[in-house]
């Protein structure tokens, strides 16, 4: 029972930080393999970079906007989190990115991928997936 309990808190309190091929297996089962013209091994190269597909993660930016989630999205054009100014074309509160359930983050990273800068509005798929061999990043999970 009591170690029940204990469990049951670690639940409550902890990040759900994926393993890479359940990330990209949960990511293919949301149809993310092609969104946007990139496949999956894009989209988990992209995560390792920004989040280290941490669900929970948040970074503030030096204009006072805050990055959230397993993606990183921005809250001044994405979501609102009440605190400044914000397009949030996604429609959400901020929260919803932050979510086990990557149902919302993956939603939003649709959207977010459709306006003219598409995968480049990512700094670390920039920085560390563009016009690399992104193989590794899928191998071995079954997608
Ligand atoms: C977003 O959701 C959180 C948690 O449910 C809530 O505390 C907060 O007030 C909400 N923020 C906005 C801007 O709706």
């Amino acid at each position: 029972m009591k170690c029940l309990v204990f469990m049951l808190l670690v639940a409550l309190s902890s990040a759900k930080v994926f393993e890479r091929c359940e990330w990209a297996r949960m990511m293919r089962s949301h149809g993310m393999d092609g969104v946007g013209g990139y496949n999956l091994a894009n989209w988990v190269c992209l995560t390792k970079g920004e989040s280290d597909y941490n669900t929970r993660a948040t970074n503030r930016n030096t204009d006072g906007s805050i990055d959230y989630g397993i993606f990183q999205i921005n809250s001044r054009y994405w979501c609102n989190n009440g605190q400044g100014p914000t397009s949030n074309a996604c429609g959400i509160n901020c929260s919803e990115l932050l979510k086990d359930d990557v149902t919302a983050a993956i939603r939003c990273a649709k959207r977010v991928v459709q306006d003219p800068n598409g995968i480049r509005a990512w700094v670390a798929w920039v920085r560390h997936c563009e016009g690399r061999d992104l193989s590794s990043y899928v191998r071995g999970c079954g997608v």
